[in-house]
């Protein structure tokens, strides 16, 4: 697809099989999320209790109901980017800078990386780059993949997202021209895509998790979103490191 912009409805299976995906990485992501809710939430009902009791002074009271409105935000705070996650509907494309849209991604799954200690870092991304693109579509893009990515990376390991300006010539032997490209390059501490997997691994239902652990619809679903912005995906991975997902989307052109 030659198109760079974001113009074309999906049809509606394709918009189910988001809708599919979108709620699996929402499922993925609550336990994690519950985890990080435990301690703030220990605190809200000691100090509370600690108030109720009418055994402290009046400095005491203000400084537990200090506590407990801190640690309220603090609990809003860890909510909130699951909750817009859930709600995000795609509005249609608009000028968006993928660093952004990169941080917001790896923000929803801070929480998740965090329950399996695995360190996920954004490289790159320094100069102003933008793309006409569909942020909701995008950040689903991205929760998909690094999601993966973070799942294969045993313990202590590390995810990197890394973004950078590339001039790329779309795959599949068309004769399309290069184009000006934001690349996206993930790469995580895991074993690698299975060989087996590695030929089929952007179409959906293809999955190597136990069932009811992955309907394999996150890169087919992160393929699709990627060609409705006139970009691509790639899928690499070498003997003894782990998998590479390389995301293509078409900058902008200005003016
Ligand atoms: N980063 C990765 N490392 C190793 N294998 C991966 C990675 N990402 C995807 N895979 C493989 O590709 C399959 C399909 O992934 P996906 O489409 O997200 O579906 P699901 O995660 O539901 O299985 C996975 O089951 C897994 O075998
Ligand atoms: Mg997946």
């Amino acid at each position: 697809m030659k198109s760079s912009s974001a113009s074309r409805n999906p049809s509606p299976a394709t918009a189910q099989l988001r809708h599919a995906d979108r709620w699996a990485i929402v499922a993925r992501l609550l336990p994690g999320i519950a985890h990080d809710l435990s301690s703030p939430l220990n605190v809200v009902v000691g100090r509370a209790r600690l108030i109720a009791s009418g055994g402290v002074d009046a400095a005491q009271v203000e400084r537990g109901a200090r506590i407990v409105a801190d640690q309220s935000a603090k609990l809003a705070a860890i909510v909130a980017p699951l909750l817009d996650f859930a709600r995000d509907e795609p509005a249609g494309p608009a000028a968006v800078d993928p660093a952004a849209i990169v941080d917001r991604a790896l923000e929803l799954l801070a929480p998740f990386a965090h329950e399996r200690r695995v360190a996920v870092t954004r490289t790159g991304g320094g100069e102003p780059l933008v793309l006409h693109a569909d942020p909701s579509l995008l950040r689903h893009l991205l929760a998909a993949v690094v999601v993966n990515a973070i799942q294969a990376t045993p313990r202590g390991g590390a995810v990197t997202v890394e973004l950078r300006r590339a001039r790329a010539t779309p795959p599949g032997g068309t004769g399309s021209p290069a184009q000006d490209v934001v690349q996206l390059v993930v790469e995580d501490g895991g074993p690698g895509l299975p060989a087996a997997v590695l030929p089929e691994v952007l179409r959906p239902f293809v999955s190597t998790r136990p069932s009811g652990d992955g309907a394999g619809l996150g890169l087919a679903v992160a393929a699709g979103i990627a060609q409705e912005h006139g970009g691509w995906l790639a899928a690499h991975s070498d003997p003894g490191r782990g998998a590479r997902i390389e995301i293509f989307l078409p900058l902008a052109r200005l003016g």
